[in-house]
């Protein structure tokens, strides 16, 4: 490439920075900026305080600053059609079209698309009224004997809006808050009621541009709060990779099974996919089945997937953004582990603007890089400005040597109030 890329990242989280850096670090790429970035971002590229959903300011920054590449990290402007606006402007960019997005943006269109497409999921029913949805809870839970069952809002819920309820009577008392906007608001309006399924969960994404695939390396993230997978459903407390619970043989299944006929779904129903589609997989004894599907980058399997990548990540993603075909995703052999750290109260409420000290003695320990999720900068310190503040990724020679790094690193951080999973990478395979 005669000149260097000049690229615009959407967004302002842990996923964006680990992007960011990864960009940052491509010979390919001559400059990054980021809107809105955080703090640590800010240290790798030109912050833009446009926020990211904010579709035709972030357009009009593109066209100011004349970039090459736009990529997008949240789905929400995926939704809202910022790939389609930025297309129409002529802009290169990595991201789907807001067609596409449903797949995220509905589950009810992921599930009907999956049961269009003979693709693996859990048995499952659509409804926005409690009387068909009780039906369908009875029938699901008498009739076949399901001890647990699923209840998910069909909106965007920020990972929140599952609940798995173990009886009947659990069931029902969830079901009618969610329908009633109590637990998601209206995200919850409509439901999907789903059969449990048992098994082991792992996260699978590929660059896909119409009917092409290019898997990257599994990751197993950690879904609840606390240890031991107990407590709320959280957007991510921690990550792994390479996994113990997905072989190679597996992933060429999922990628066979799973991701190929969904990118030839979405084609032949005129929603061409361009960008990153993520599965979220669960590896049952009958194979893998899909638990659920992003149209972007995991938030924090990024910042793994980034700290093992063996590739210009600027080439990549602007290969894919002006269709140009991606054979191949190298990773490093080396293991990556991602511990979160959040405020207080995460994922419900919290305070924001605590001061964290230590940041740069964690940056210090071999091997580890500290991603900022929710940061900001206040005068000459870093303060908390989200739920998930950072993202203390560490790459070693297996889990066992990043895990021990990475806890290392968050042993040095402080601020008050903070938490954070000290099992991430530690469960037996
Ligand atoms: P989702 O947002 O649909 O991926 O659901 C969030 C989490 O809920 C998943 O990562 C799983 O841990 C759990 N989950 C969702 N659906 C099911 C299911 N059908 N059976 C068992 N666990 C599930
Ligand atoms: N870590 C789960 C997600 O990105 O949706």
């Amino acid at each position: 490439m005669a000149t260097k890329l000049k690229v615009l990242v959407v967004g302002g989280g842990g996923r964006e920075h680990a992007l960011c850096w990864a960009l940052a670090r491509s010979p390919s790429v001559g400059e990054v900026i980021c809107a809105p970035g955080n703090a640590g971002i800010a240290e790798v590229a030109r912050c833009v305080p446009v926020k990211a959903d904010e579709c035709v300011q972030v357009a009009d920054l593109a066209d100011a600053e004349n970039v090459d590449l736009v990529v997008v990290g949240p789905e929400g402007p995926l939704v809202a059609g910022l790939a389609d606006l930025l297309q129409a402007r002529g802009r290169a960019v990595f991201g789907c079209s807001r067609a596409a997005a449903e797949i995220e943006g509905s589950k009810t269109f992921a599930k009907e698309l999956m049961a269009r497409h003979s693709i693996p999921t859990a048995a499952f029913g659509a409804f926005s009224q409690l009387p068909e949805a009780e039906l369908f809870l009875d029938e699901l839970m008498r009739a076949e004997g399901a001890e647990r069952v699923v209840i998910k809002a069909d909106g965007l819920a920020a990972g929140k809006g599952v609940v798995i309820a173990g009886g009947l009577a659990e069931a029902k008392s969830e079901l009618r808050k969610m329908l009633a906007g109590e637990t998601v608001g209206d995200a919850g309006r409509r439901v999907i009621i789903e059969e449990f399924l048992d098994g082991r969960e792992a996260s699978l994404m590929a660059l896909v541009d119409g009917e092409r695939v290019a898997p990257l390396v599994p990751a197993e993230d950690h879904k609840t709060v606390f240890d031991g997978d107990t407590g709320p459903m959280t957007g991510g407390m921690g990550v792994v990779s390479p996994t113990p619970v997905m072989s190679d043989l597996e992933v060429a299944r999922a990628v066979r099974e799973v991701l190929e006929p969904t990118a030839r779904g979405l084609a032949a129903e005129g929603r061409p996919f361009r960008g990153l589609l993520y599965a979220g997989l669960m590896l049952t004894r009958r194979g893998p089945k899909v638990l659920e599907f992003n149209c972007r980058f995991g938030d924090p399997e990024t910042q793994v997937l980034m700290a093992r990548l063996d590739e210009d990540l600027g080439l990549l993603l602007h290969a894919v953004a002006t269709g140009r075909p991606v054979e191949r995703v190298r990773f490093s052999e080396r293991a990556a582990v991602c511990v979160v750290m959040t405020a207080p109260g995460y994922p419900g409420g919290y305070p924001t603007g605590i001061p964290i000290a230590g940041l740069d003695a964690a940056a210090r320990v071999d091997g580890v890089t500290v991603f900022h999720a929710g940061t900001r900068r206040d005068g000459d310190r870093i303060v908390t400005a989200g739920g998930r503040v950072l993202g203390v990724t560490a790459v070693g020679e297996d889990v066992d040597d990043a895990r021990a790094r990475a806890y290392r690193a968050v042993d040095a951080i402080t601020f008050q109030g903070a938490h954070f999973r000290t099992d991430i990478g530690r469960r037996s395979p």
